[in-house]
């Protein structure tokens, strides 16, 4: 019979992994609701034209990295490549403008790109993100960085590098364009050619690109920040006196530009020496544009996403201690029919009171019984035989000292229920 292979860049999730995936995601939710975020779902998929507009026409994921099909009726779709764009497009559909506080959002689900399958990098992974909409204020630019590095570290990661830069404006980043387009074209023959056709589209992506001539050719290419509008220049400023007073370390990077275009000002990227080449475990930035470019009002936002694929790798390799395997508590071996009948009952009731049990269903010897308890890392165990059955006493063993005791019959659940929760 044919055996079916998994689809190139996608992963199973088996349970251990998916232990450490809950763990992840359980530190995120808790800090985001110190935070004040509060969780958005979207759907999986929207109309293409959504992430053409949102993310950018130019862009690698619009050019190159979108899943899109057409539903039978026609309509064009595409699973979703990132959340922003959604949420952006969400938050106009829901008048969530109204609110007179800024709107601060999170989601976790799954995100769609066709890009080459690497270490930390696969067609289907996901993400976790948020969204802060209403205020242009660098405070909240701050808390949104304090944010993304609290929950790493609470997560237990130590090797990370914050990069931060501020990438202009409207105002400010035509001027700037032209003089790098100048230059760019200086340089022209010494560029891949990918870079060599981003020149005109999306000349600041050039900067960014990782191929060693690239590199070496902008190496003394201007910078924004040498370009900034006054407006930019205070809000960067701010933003950096903020971090300073939250003793959030940074490192300034001028060439960090984001492959996305909707960024104004801030954009910030988080890396980890354990990701393989990709490295970077976490990007975001400001979008002041982008809801009216969506047909909302002139509303700001900012916001950061991760994917817990790489949070995943980058624990692995920092060896991050993790308890996240929680032993069972009570374990009931069973030995012959009518013992049988009993641990089903009992152990019902156990898990009825909150407790993990577990038994035995493949009518297994004692020995190979005790096996599975331990295997299981069972707290307790319960053992009923015959002979226990006719005294209508039981033995409860604790697994961590080997301390036996008898419990009568009658009161099995209540005394485990006591025993196992001092
Ligand atoms: P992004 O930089 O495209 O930004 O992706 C953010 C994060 O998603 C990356 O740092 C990485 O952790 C993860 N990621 C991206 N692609 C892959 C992949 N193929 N495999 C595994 N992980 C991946 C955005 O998506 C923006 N929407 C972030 C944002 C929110 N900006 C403002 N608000």
């Amino acid at each position: 019979m044919k055996r079916f292979q998994i689809p190139r860049g996608t992963a199973d999730i088996l349970p251990e992994e998916a232990e450490l995936w809950n763990y992840i995601e359980q530190v995120s939710k808790d800090v985001f609701k110190r935070y004040s975020y509060r969780e958005i779902k979207t759907p999986i998929f929207e109309y293409t034209e959504l992430f053409q507009r949102g993310v950018g026409e130019t862009t690698d994921i619009v050019e190159k990295e979108m899943y899109t099909f057409e539903d039978r009726a026609g309509r064009s779709l595409t699973l979703r490549p990132e959340g922003t764009a959604s949420v952006v497009r969400s938050f106009v559909d829901n008048k969530l403008y109204a609110n007179p506080d800024p709107t601060k959002l999170f989601y976790i689900g799954p995100m769609f790109r066709y890009e080459r399958p690497q270490a930390g990098r696969t067609r289907q992974f996901t993400q976790i993100g948020v969204e802060a909409f209403g205020s242009t204020d660098p405070s909240i630019d701050a808390e949104v960085i304090a944010l993304a590095m609290n929950i790493f570290q609470e997560m237990g990661l130590k090797d990370l590098r914050l990069e931060i830069n501020s990438v202009g404006c409207p105002v400010c980043r035509p001027t700037y364009r032209e003089k790098l387009v100048t230059y760019l074209n200086g340089v022209k023959e010494h560029l891949c050619k990918d870079c060599q056709s981003r020149i005109d589209r999306n000349p600041m992506r050039v900067l960014d690109c990782k191929v060693d001539s690239c590199q070496a050719a902008t190496k003394e290419a201007p910078t924004i920040h040498q370009h900034l509008c006054d407006d930019c220049q205070t809000h960067y400023d701010q933003l950096k006196t903020y971090l300073n007073d939250m003793g959030i370390e940074y490192v300034e990077n001028p060439r960090l530009v984001r492959g996305l275009d909707y960024y104004t000002q801030t954009a910030f990227e988080i890396k980890s020496e354990g990701v393989g080449a990709v490295g970077t475990i976490c990007g975001g930035g400001r979008y002041n544009g982008l809801v009216e470019e969506m047909g909302g009002n002139d509303v700001p936002g900012i916001g950061f996403a991760f994917s817990i694929e790489r949070i995943a790798l980058a624990l692995k390799s920092e060896n991050v201690p993790l308890n996240l395997h929680q032993g069972l508590d009570v374990y009931t071996i069973a030995l012959g029919e009518a013992a049988k009948r009993l641990a089903t009952k009992v152990t019902y009731e156990l898990r009825n009171n909150k407790l993990s049990a577990e038994m035995d269903y493949l009518d297994r010897k004692m020995k190979a019984q005790m096996k599975a308890a331990d295997r299981l890392q069972a707290k307790f165990v319960l053992i009923l035989g015959e002979n226990e059955l006719k005294e209508e006493k039981v033995i409860l063993r604790n697994m961590g000292n080997g301390e036996q005791q008898e419990i009568p019959l009658q009161s099995i659940v209540e005394k485990i229920i006591q025993i196992a929760k001092a």
